[in-house]
């Protein structure tokens, strides 16, 4: 059976790193029906549309989406992360975004970690807003959104999660020192949910502490759960310590699996490199095969992954680093 697999290639290097993508998975022996849609800065530009209604509830109806990503200089900040991404995320319920970070080459810390951040809610949510905009008595506020059903599925998913895995560990990463109504909105949600995980043992975190632990021994991972900010946040920092942003992958999920998950670079549409050739292609391809896994075709996510790990430490440029993983798969 084909998956139907929306194709977000976006702006800057977007495009670029998604094409080898597909490349590879086409190598990989795994036929897929796509569908690309034309969004991004340029749509936004040309026509001032960013994620018209009818082409949302097209992309409900899809299996799959592959994106590159979406940002350009000329965009003010938060049309396009507003109005597109966390649109997507939040319409499509993708309450999951789960970044690997994986080790790759032989100089590099030994990390193999799943960070599970919270996709919905958090910061992200919106809540705020300003008054006497522009005067000297401006005042801005933005919330942070915690519900229990929104942190207990996050929580459960990464309980599930860390229960597959040989270290069987889960990390709660916060600050409920300072943060203390999220804070032990989320610690009571793990307690909790720990229970039916005997398994799996537990620990926290600060987010602070987290990051130096992140730097002087990620080793001490195994799967981390944290809020959305602080996932992103933590997930770039994670992605350098990994070997560099050029290979980290994301995931948003929708586990419940209502409709179609988003799989994307954690990367962005670096402008000031587009069309030199260096974007590195493979964080694109290792979503691909986090793609693939969701979609059960395990097998070749399998042999995608086994690949990427194989040339990650090849250098070259975009179109030969992605067909040195064809070759491989
Ligand atoms: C990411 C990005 C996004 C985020 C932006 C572009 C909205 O940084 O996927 O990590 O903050 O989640
Ligand atoms: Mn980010």
């Amino acid at each position: 059976m084909s998956h139907k697999v929306g194709v977000i290639g976006g702006d800057g290097i977007g495009p670029e790193v998604v094409a080898e993508a597909l490349k590879v998975v086409a190598a990989a022996g795994v036929a897929l029906d796509t569908v690309d849609y034309d969004l991004g800065g340029a749509r936004y530009l040309r026509s001032g549309e960013v994620l018209p209604d009818a082409v949302l509830e097209e992309i409900a109806g899809l299996d799959a989406v592959l994106l590159g990503a979406v940002g350009m200089p000329d965009v003010p900040p938060g049309v396009l992360e507003r109005g597109l991404l966390l649109r997507l995320r939040f319409e499509l319920d993708l309450y999951v975004n789960l970044r690997p970070l994986l080790g790759a080459g032989a100089d590099l810390p030994r990390i193999d970690c799943m960070v599970v951040r919270e996709n919905t809610e958090g910061s992200y949510a919106g809540e705020g807003g300003s008054l006497r905009k522009g005067t000297p008595h401006e005042v801005a506020t933005q919330g942070s959104v915690n519900t229990r059903m929104g942190v207990e599925r996050c929580v459960r998913f990464a309980f599930e999660l860390a229960e597959s895995r040989h270290r069987r560990h889960l990390t709660l990463v916060h600050k409920t020192n300072v943060l203390t109504y999220a804070g032990d909105l989320w610690q009571r949600t793990v307690d909790e949910v720990s229970a039916e995980f005997p398994d799996v043992g537990t620990g926290y975190h600060h987010v602070d502490a987290a990051c130096m632990y992140l730097v002087g021994s990620p080793e001490c991972y195994d799967v981390i759960v944290t809020d959305n900010l602080f996932g992103d946040i933590l997930t770039d920092l994670g992605g350098a310590v990994a070997g560099g942003i050029g290979l980290a992958a994301s995931a948003n999920l929708n586990p419940a699996r209502t409709g179609p998950s988003l799989f994307e670079p954690v990367h962005g549409s670096a402008p000031d490199i587009v069309g030199t050739g260096t974007a590195n292609p493979l964080a694109a391809v290792r979503s691909a095969a986090m793609m693939l896994d969701f979609l059960g075709e395990t097998t070749a996510a399998e042999r995608v992954a086994k690949a990427v790990a194989e040339a990650s430490t090849l250098t070259g440029t975009t179109k030969q680093l992605g067909d040195a993983v064809a070759e491989r798969v």
